[in-house]
């Protein structure tokens, strides 16, 4: 027998780029986990479907966070009159180093986990630290949230602090041992390769990173052209490699197997190119780009390429963990990047934003994103009944004010992969 339930609501969600498909006072039904569709009026042989009926509240998406690091949470905040470099000096590897400790890691990441949950982010990529068990930890805590989630330890061998500097070989056999274990063992969450970014990593362990991704397909997560010193880095060191982007793919970690690379501010013709040639997903994480003066991301060219991209938080460069808020700096950047661009590069619509925020990110974790008819049921169910009803509004217009309020409070339940999860307790 297969389990079906139906909830009904005001229903809005992106299919296509760029529209929105809206149902108000719709259904959608649920079988075994997954969208069956979605309608104005239930069809007859669904009549006698259990149906929960949230009365004018909005049914959207969860929101996908593609890339944060767990690790920065304590730093939010922290440190944002610097760029990039004398950042993670000053503020994220001192912070990172702590992570051996893993009463310390629980204490951490019990509660971002829960905030992670409060602004209701459903899935997300997560960078861990070099540390193998407070990662294993990390791994065990979200498959007990509930939330899914791609967890990576880090990968430093080259040019960091000696208490972040891993021997190349543990580095890569502390890696090799987590995908054994975690490759299949929890369904919502997984394992994936996470080289810190060129910089921080020798090329015995690209290389080498790249072949465990082929090895054990799983996927490869990292940074890409955030800021001018560390493009100068790389290009100082590989002198013979015609740009940042292909370093990586030389080491067979970009799109050999599903690959996100975060930021993607600088980046030339060509490597825009070999991305979308290589369905590489870009993390889109506007805060963390004002803040560290990174830039802004040509976010309306990428996707005139054909580059996949999400949205993310990037925390702690980024200083919030709520992709509510990341979503309405998402539109606020695309308005810069108008005027920036000559008005070459067209703002976002709200349609299109929002798309990034769900399905465009969903994308990397499968059918994820969307209430289109097989998709994993992950939804928001979102009440804004108290706003002052001065006028009619649109359920978009209705989802533009949750946006731009950031008030992750109107959030009344959260499904993922068709199940109700609650506040985590961790
Ligand atoms: N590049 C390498 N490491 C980091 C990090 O922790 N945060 C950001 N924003 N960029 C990075
Ligand atoms: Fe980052």
């Amino acid at each position: 027998m297969s389990n079906l339930y139906c909830i009904k609501g005001d229903i809005l969600y992106t299919k296509d780029f760029g529209s929105f498909e809206t149902i108000e006072s719709g259904y959608i039904l649920i079988e075994d986990s997954k969208v069956k569709g979605v309608y104005k009026n239930l069809p007859e042989k669904f009549l006698k479907v259990k149906v929960t009926d949230y009365k004018n509240s909005l049914i959207i998406p969860g929101l996908v966070d593609l890339h944060l690091h767990a690790p920065q949470f304590p730093n939010i905040g922290l440190g944002l009159d610097k760029e990039l470099i004398p950042w993670l000096e000053t503020y994220t590897f001192p912070e990172e180093s702590k992570y051996d400790d893993i009463e310390y890691s629980k204490k951490v990441y019990s509660k971002l986990i829960k905030e992670i949950w409060k602004y209701g982010t459903t899935r997300c990529c997560v960078f861990a630290t070099i540390h193998k068990e407070s990662c294993k930890l990390l791994i065990e805590l979200f498959n007990t949230s509930g939330l899914g989630a791609y967890v990576g330890k880090v990968n430093m061998d080259y040019d960091s602090p000696i208490n972040l500097l891993e021997d190349t070989d543990n580095s890569i056999n502390d890696t090799e041992e987590l995908l054994k274990e975690y490759r299949d063992k929890f369904p919502l969450v997984k394992p994936i390769i996470t080289p810190r970014f060129v910089p921080s990593c020798s090329d015995k362990l690209l290389k080498s990173l790249g072949e465990l991704a082929i090895k054990y397909n799983v996927p490869v997560q990292s940074h890409l052209s955030e800021n001018r010193g560390e493009i100068k880095m790389v290009a100082d060191r590989y002198p013979n490699e015609p740009n940042y982007a292909s370093v990586y793919n030389s080491s067979n970690l970009l799109g050999q197997t599903k690959t996100i690379m975060a930021h993607c501010i600088h980046l030339s013709d060509e490597e825009i190119t070999l991305l979308s040639n290589k369905n590489v997903y870009v993390a889109h994480c506007p805060t963390s780009n004002v803040n560290l003066s990174s830039g802004i991301a040509a976010i309306r060219k990428l996707i005139n390429n054909g580059v996949k991209v999400g949205l993310a938080t990037d925390i702690s460069g980024g200083h919030t963990l709520s992709l509510i808020e990341v979503m309405a700096y998402t539109m606020q950047m695309s308005n810069l990047k108008w005027i920036e661009s000559n008005y070459q590069d067209a703002p976002l619509t709200t349609a299109e934003m929002f798309y990034l925020a769900t399905k465009g990110g969903g994308n990397f974790f499968g059918s994820v994103g969307s209430f289109e008819e097989g998709y994993d049921f992950d939804a928001l169910v979102i009440d804004d009944s108290k706003e002052e009803p001065f006028n009619y509004l649109s359920l978009e217009e209705r989802l533009q004010k949750f946006i731009y309020s950031g008030d992750y409070k109107k959030i009344k339940a959260r499904y993922i992969n068709g199940n109700i999860v609650n506040e985590p307790n961790l």
